[in-house]
């Protein structure tokens, strides 16, 4: 039996995750913590919260009180360390918060984790940890800076962060590695690209993208959008953390991505034409346009005419790509779902769970969004 303590476990990503380790894993017991921001949304785990398996603890994770609590009260094994500030543009607003949440809370859980897992110290005076535990940050390709026209990201590129996002995530994997270097902590850092899938929440392209179609606004994209993205689906992401947490070689960081390369502009038209072509051949998605209609004719305002350039982001970054050759390598992870399927697969759920979507862009998002995109 292992113990789990999951961050962010109501986010994206980490949502994702509970759920498919909880299918994946019988013989485990979890600790969700979540401080239920904009981005956490209770509603996306309400089904695992009824897993006799599973804890639910809202509260900061720079909070070393709510930390220690879990510790004191469950033998965690695992620490998976989801929980971040993680929208590049909010970042650009308000760069605060996201070193507190992703430095400070890192470190936070760093150190605790280190105070209940030392069971003694080594004949040099490093800290000796109880058999079988780890600590896994979850880090981004964004670490490595931007490429140009060529080239992949590998473990071994420099770090190199752009945005006030990044650097923060660059400042937690650095802890990360303190903390391995150091007090040799049993650690792991993967780095992975851009994910889409379900539960994403609306102000990210894609979901951002279904939900202004069915709305009949107009679709804003940066720039000319010729910004390249490496686009990994959420459940293959999941899949290679998994994999790192209990096969990974300690103290080792893994890249998880690869080869699905596409322009954001490129992103945007697949989305339109799909959007579009679900709905030609199931008029049941059709209830999904505001206001709600069956009828074929409202189905020519779907079309690149939404797509209207915004000014571009500070500091965009042109183009990420990942090499996995060593997730693959060492651990015989590779990204299963193609783009092609994966993006249907995506907006079928959006379609089919609009009821999720209406819930988590109320309030907050509302003004946000607002004040990112208003008048246009
Ligand atoms: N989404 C991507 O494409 C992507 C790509 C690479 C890396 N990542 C990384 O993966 C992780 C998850 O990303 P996501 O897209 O699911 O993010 P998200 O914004 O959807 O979710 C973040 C979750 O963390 C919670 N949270 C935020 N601050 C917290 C705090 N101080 N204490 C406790 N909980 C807090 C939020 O409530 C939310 O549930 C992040 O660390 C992010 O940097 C994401």
């Amino acid at each position: 039996m292992k113990h789990y303590l999951v961050t962010g476990g109501a986010g994206f990503i980490g949502a994702n995750y509970v759920k498919y380790i909880l299918k994946k894993h019988s013989d485990i017991q979890l600790v969700i913590l979540d401080d239920l921001t904009y981005a956490g949304n209770l509603g996306t785990i309400r089904d695992n919260l009824k897993d006799p398996r599973v804890e639910f603890v809202k509260g900061n994770i720079v909070d070393p009180q709510i930390v220690k609590s879990i510790f004191e009260k469950h033998p965690i094994d695992f620490t998976v360390n989801f929980a971040a500030e993680s929208h590049v543009d909010r970042s650009i607003e308000n760069p605060q918060l996201f070193l507190q949440t992703n430095i400070l809370g890192t470190q936070n859980l760093l150190d605790t984790a280190k105070k209940f897992w030392a069971v003694g110290t080594d004949e040099k005076g490093y800290p000796v940890y109880r058999e079988g535990v780890k600590y896994l940050q979850v880090s981004t390709d964004e670490v490595y800076g931007s490429l140009g026209e060529t080239g992949y990201f590998t473990e071994k590129t420099p770090l190199d962060p752009r945005s006030p996002y990044s650097a923060s995530k660059t400042g937690a994997d650095l802890i990360v590695v303190a903390y391995s270097e150091t007090y040799k902590m049993p650690v792991n850092i993967t780095r992975c690209s851009n994910n889409y899938g379900p539960y994403h929440f609306p102000e990210k392209l894609i979901p951002l993208i279904i939900k202004n179609i069915l709305e009949g606004k107009k679709l804003p994209v940066y720039g000319d959008g010729s910004n390249v993205r490496d686009w990994l689906y959420v459940e293959d992401h999941c899949k290679a953390v998994d994999l790192v947490l209990l096969q990974g070689r300690t103290g080792e960081v893994y890249n998880i991505g690869g080869h699905n390369e596409m322009k954001n502009i490129d992103i945007v038209k697949l989305t339109i034409a799909t959007v579009r072509k679900l709905m030609e051949e199931n008029p049941e998605y059709r209830k999904a346009l505001k206001p709600a209609s069956l009828s074929v004719t409202d189905l020519n305002r779907i079309n690149n005419d939404l797509i209207t350039f915004v000014k571009d982001r500070l500091g965009h970054d042109h183009r990420y790509a990942i090499d996995p050759a060593k997730i693959t390598g060492e651990l015989g992870w590779y990204p299963e779902t193609k783009f092609a399927d994966g993006i249907v697969k995506t907006i079928r759920w959006y379609l089919e769970n609009q009821d999720w979507v209406e819930e988590v862009t109320s309030g907050d998002y509302q003004k946000y969004y607002e004040q990112m995109y208003g008048n246009r």
